[in-house]
């Protein structure tokens, strides 16, 4: 496999997110990492501090990069002219929504694939949703997450409370 879009909404990035980034580093000669921008109008974070983060985790691996985009995801896969979409699968309650995507996506443009990479069975638990409610009661969710992604969110949460 050659080049591969992981889109998503990573508000914020998660460790199960950084996972599956992993894996698909390791099939894949190139992985961008793809915001999406109009997914996100009641995101917590900004795009520009997404992206900051996830540079900021993967700045180990060479192979991926990190952007958003605007419109339908299947139109910036054929722009950027990547072979596949890459989605992570933690359980059955995703199958339902995922699937739903995959097919849509693939009858708005059959030629984009969606490969599906379970992550390690530690982090199949985790969301960027339930992290963020964690974090609005005060705990700690360095476990979970980047110290710089845990500072972002702690940041938003008390400007939220304000
Ligand atoms: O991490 P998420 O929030 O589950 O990611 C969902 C995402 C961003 C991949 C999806 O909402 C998406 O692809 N949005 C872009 C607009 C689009 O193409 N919608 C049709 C998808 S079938």
């Amino acid at each position: 496999m050659q080049k591969a879009i992981y889109p998503g909404s990573f508000d914020p990035l998660h460790n199960g997110h950084l996972d599956v980034i992993g894996r698909a580093a390791r099939l894949c000669d190139s992985v961008v990492v793809a915001i999406a921008a109009n997914a996100s109008k009641n995101a917590l974070l900004s795009t520009a501090e997404r992206i900051d983060i996830i540079k900021n985790a993967t700045a180990h691996l060479p192979e991926v990069s990190v952007t958003e985009f605007e419109g339908l995801l299947v139109d910036f896969v054929i722009e950027q002219k990547a072979d596949c979409i890459i989605r992570g699968l933690r359980a059955i309650s995703d199958f339902e929504y995922e699937f739903q995507m995959a097919l849509m996506n693939r009858q708005l443009r059959s030629t984009v694939e969606t490969i599906f990479l379970m992550p390690s069975q530690e982090y199949i638990y985790l969301s960027s949703r339930i992290i963020k409610e964690i974090a609005a009661t005060g705990n700690d969710v360095r476990d979970f997450i980047s110290e710089k992604a845990a500072v972002a969110v702690e940041k938003k949460l008390a400007l939220k409370k304000i």
